[in-house]
């Protein structure tokens, strides 16, 4: 067996309205002034202004920054890092999906390293050297997991490209993980970054990092995702699938940063830059494309995923299982109501050749189970298309 490490180093808390109950970890921080970064649609939400309430009577002074967007840009950040400086802040609290969560985690970085994000992200002039301000995350999808990661997901418009920074010290000190605050995502929000999650659980446990604690993680979210996520999608007052859901989303998380990711990401993320598809509904839509073709790298691995997601497999050959397991992700999409085509998306066929090539720089292609070539990303889109 090969050697590894495995580490997820965000204090997790669960509960229903954990969000509520959060003065212990302000005052182990030592914080007086907290910045709440969130969007303008969560932060109109009764949960949401419940929590700021509670954290007030609590004795803390909260300013709420609102401005960040989806798939935050560099400008966006930029200039959120400098609302973050100017309020004196001792902690950063992010309420919102994987773009808040992102967003926050870069502005932190940006209180104690100098220079714009853009020349932190891959490939840039910077590294991060100091500790950014403590941040603590209060998810509202269950679906990126960035929660417990130590990425941060930013949009390059400069470059049409979607671009990471990734640091052990920008993951989360706390993530609090409470399903009320996922109650109000509408469907197609709630089914999307939900098959972004199962998106991360496959591509870890099919990676070539994966070893056994990664797949314990990745094998029980794809089996939460596939019990419950219909009915969070159809039923969203159903709190059990609220629940499961939050849970399968920091397991899917936890098991793709230690094991990694791969081509349904590496194509997601470059659409994203380009087209600014929102990354679940673009990895919901590639997954099944690009299990086909990863399924010859490891049979046994996507035969298994067949299982987890509830087929029956008894009497088929591994292949067959294999096959099962791709028309299982596609029949999920499809159920949930969210786009299957690129062309429901607005990419176009003009749009490949650049989507192809930030692809093919895409760092985490170095461990999806089949060696991705050019060729094999038009395939994959063609067939998305
Ligand atoms: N850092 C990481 O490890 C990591 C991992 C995966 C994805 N990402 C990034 O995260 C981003 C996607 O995050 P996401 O999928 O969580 O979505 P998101 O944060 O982009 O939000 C999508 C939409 O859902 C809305 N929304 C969120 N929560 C809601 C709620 N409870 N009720 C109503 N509306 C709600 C938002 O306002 C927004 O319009 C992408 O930029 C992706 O690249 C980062
Ligand atoms: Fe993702």
């Amino acid at each position: 067996m090969k050697d590894f490490l495995f580490k997820v180093p965000t204090k997790l808390i669960f509960g229903e309205n954990a969000a509520l109950r959060m003065k212990d970890i302000f005052d182990s921080l030592s914080a007086r002034k907290i910045f709440i970064v969130t969007g303008k649609t969560i932060e109109k939400t009764p949960s949401f202004i419940a929590m700021v309430e509670k954290l007030r009577e609590d004795g803390f002074a909260c300013q709420v920054f609102s401005d960040t967007v989806a798939d935050p840009p560099v400008e966006v950040v930029d200039e959120a890092a400098k609302a973050l400086k100017e309020s004196g802040a001792d902690a950063v609290l992010a309420a919102g999906g994987g773009s808040s969560i992102d967003a926050a985690k870069a502005m932190s970085m940006l209180i104690t390293n100098e220079g714009s994000v853009r020349d932190y992200l891959f490939g840039g002039t910077k590294t991060v050297a100091n500790k950014p301000l403590p941040l603590i995350c209060v998810p509202t999808t269950a679906g990126s997991g960035s929660e417990v990661t130590a990425a941060s997901v930013i949009t390059d418009n400069q470059r049409n490209m979607k671009l990471s920074i990734t640091h052990e010290c920008l993951t989360p000190i706390y993530a609090v993980i409470d399903p009320i605050m996922q109650m109000g995502m509408p469907p197609l929000i709630t089914a999307s970054t939900g098959m972004d999650a199962l998106t991360h659980a496959i591509e870890a446990y099919v990676s070539l990092n994966a070893e056994p604690i990664s797949d314990a993680y990745a094998e029980k979210a794809i089996s939460l995702i596939g019990k419950n996520i219909r009915t969070a999608t159809f039923n969203p007052e159903n709190r059990e699938a609220r629940g499961n859901m939050a849970i399968a989303s920091v397991l899917a998380a936890a098991a793709f940063a230690n094991a990694g990711l791969g081509a349904v990401h590496g194509i997601a993320q470059s659409m994203g830059g380009i087209a600014h598809t929102p990354h679940g509904i673009a990895n919901s839509l590639l997954l099944p494309h690009v299990m086909e073709v990863n399924a010859a790298g490891n049979l046994e691995r996507f035969a298994y995923i067949a299982a987890l997601l509830g087929e029956k497999t008894e009497g088929l050959s591994v292949r067959e299982q294999g096959q099962m397991a791709v028309k299982a992700v596609y029949n999920m999409g499809k159920d949930l109501r969210i786009p299957s085509t690129l062309r429901e998306v607005k990419v176009t066929r003009e749009m490949f050749p650049s989507i192809v090539e930030g692809t093919m720089g895409y760092r985490l292609l170095a461990v999806n189970p089949v060696k991705i070539r050019e060729q094999d990303v038009y395939k994959i889109l063609e067939k998305a298309y």
